[in-house]
C-alpha cells in the first residue's frame, strides 16, 4: 500500500505530536481540528518540538523547515478525502469518536485504513461504525511522541491481517517499535498503568502522603523515571478519568472505580499540566 498522505485528527497533546512524527518521517499532513486556535496551539507545539530536535542535532535547520512545510492545518474535514491513511487523535470519548468515524467513513476512499489513537475505547466497537470493520485498527503512541519509542497495535475482532501488517510496518518507518495487542479494554498499557496512578490518587486523598511524597517512593524506590501523579498531570486528568471509566465499565471489577479526588478535580477544570493545574501547580 502506497501511503504518502496522512490525515491526523485532533492537534492536542498527541495528535501534534502524531503529526510532528509522520511529517519528520516526510510523510504531508492534513492536521485537523474543530477549531483554528486547537490548530494554532498545536502547531505552535510542534515547532517548539522540532526546535528541541534541531538544538539536539537529531534533525537539520533544513529538515524542521520541510517537516512543518508538510503540515497543512485545516478545520474543514472533507480536506481529509484525499489522504490514504487516517490516524483519529480527538478527544477520548465515544460520541465524538462515533461522530468522527462514521464521517470519515463516507469522507475516505473505501481502501483507506482508519487508525485511533485511543488509550481505552473498544477498537472492534468503533470498527462497527464503519463500513470497513476490517481496515479499522488501533495505532496507540505515546506521550511525548515524538520521544517515547512505543507503538500498541491493537487488533479488533474484524481487523485484518493485511491492514495490521500496513500499521506495523508504518510504525517503525517512523522509528518506532510496534507491539501487537488485541482489543480488551485499556489494552495491556492503560489496563496496568491506569489503576496505579488511581490507587497513588486515593494514597493522596486518604492523606496517607502528600503527591511530592508518592511520587518520591516511585522515583526511588522503583527506579521511575517520574511518579505516577507527575505523570497523570502530563497525560491529563480528564484523559485519567475517561480511562478510569472505560476500564470500569468494560471490566466490571470495583478496583477499578475512580478516585474520588480525581472526579473533584476534573470538575474544577484542573487537568494537569494542560490547564496549568492538577497535583501540582506549572
Ligand atoms: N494524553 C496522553 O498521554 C495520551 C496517550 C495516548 C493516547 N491518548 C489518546 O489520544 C487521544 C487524544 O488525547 P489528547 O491527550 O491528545 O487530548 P487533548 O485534549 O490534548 O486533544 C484532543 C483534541 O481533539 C480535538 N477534537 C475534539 N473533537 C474533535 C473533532 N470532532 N474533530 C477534530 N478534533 C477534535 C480537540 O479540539 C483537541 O484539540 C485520546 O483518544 C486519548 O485517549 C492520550
Amino acid at each position: 500500500m502506497n501511503i504518502q498522505r496522512v490525515g491526523v485528527i485532533g492537534a492536542g497533546t498527541m495528535g501534534n505530536g502524531i503529526a510532528h512524527v509522520f511529517a519528520r518521517g516526510g510523510y504531508s499532513v492534513v492536521l485537523c481540528d474543530v477549531e483554528q486556535r486547537f490548530l494554532n496551539r498545536g502547531l505552535e507545539t510542534i515547532i517548539r518540538n522540532l526546535d528541541r530536535e534541531v538544538a539536539k542535532n537529531k534533525i537539520s535547520a533544513d529538515d524542521k523547515a520541510a517537516a512543518l512545510q508538510r503540515i497543512d492545518p485545516v478545520t474543514d474535514r472533507a480536506r481529509l478525502g484525499d489522504c490514504d491513511f487516517i490516524v483519529e487523535a480527538a478527544t477520548e470519548k465515544f460520541a465524538i469518536k462515533t461522530e468522527i468515524f462514521r464521517d470519515l467513513d463516507r469522507v475516505t476512499r473505501p481502501e483507506v485504513i482508519l487508525a485511533s489513537n485511543t488509550s481505552s475505547i473498544s477498537i472492534t466497537k468503533i470498527g462497527r461504525l464503519t463500513k470497513r470493520p476490517d481496515k479499522v485498527i488501533g495505532m496507540h503512541f505515546f506521550n511525548p511522541v515524538p520521544v517515547m519509542k512505543l507503538v500498541e497495535v491493537i487488533r479488533g475482532l474484524a481487523t485484518s491481517q493485511e491492514t495490521f501488517a500496513v500499521v506495523r510496518d508504518l510504525a517503525v518507518h517512523l522509528g518506532k517499535t510496534p507491539v501487537e495487542v488485541n482489543d480488551a479494554p485499556g489494552f495491556v498499557s492503560n489496563r496496568v498503568l491506569m489503576p496505579l496512578l488511581n490507587e497513588a490518587m486515593y494514597t493522596v486523598m486518604e492523606g496517607v502522603a502528600t503527591a511530592e511524597a508518592v511520587d518520591e517512593v516511585f522515583k526511588l524506590g522503583m527506579a521511575h523515571p517520574m511518579g505516577p501523579l507527575t505523570l497523570a498531570d502530563f497525560i491529563g486528568l480528564d484523559v485519567c478519568l475517561d480511562i478510569m471509566r472505560v476500564l470500569q465499565d468494560g471490566l466490571g471489577d470495583p478496583k477499578y472505580r475512580p478516585c474520588p479526588l480525581l472526579i473533584r478535580m476534573v470538575d474544577a477544570g484542573w487537568l494537569g499540566r494542560k490547564s496549568g493545574r492538577g497535583f501540582y501547580r506549572y
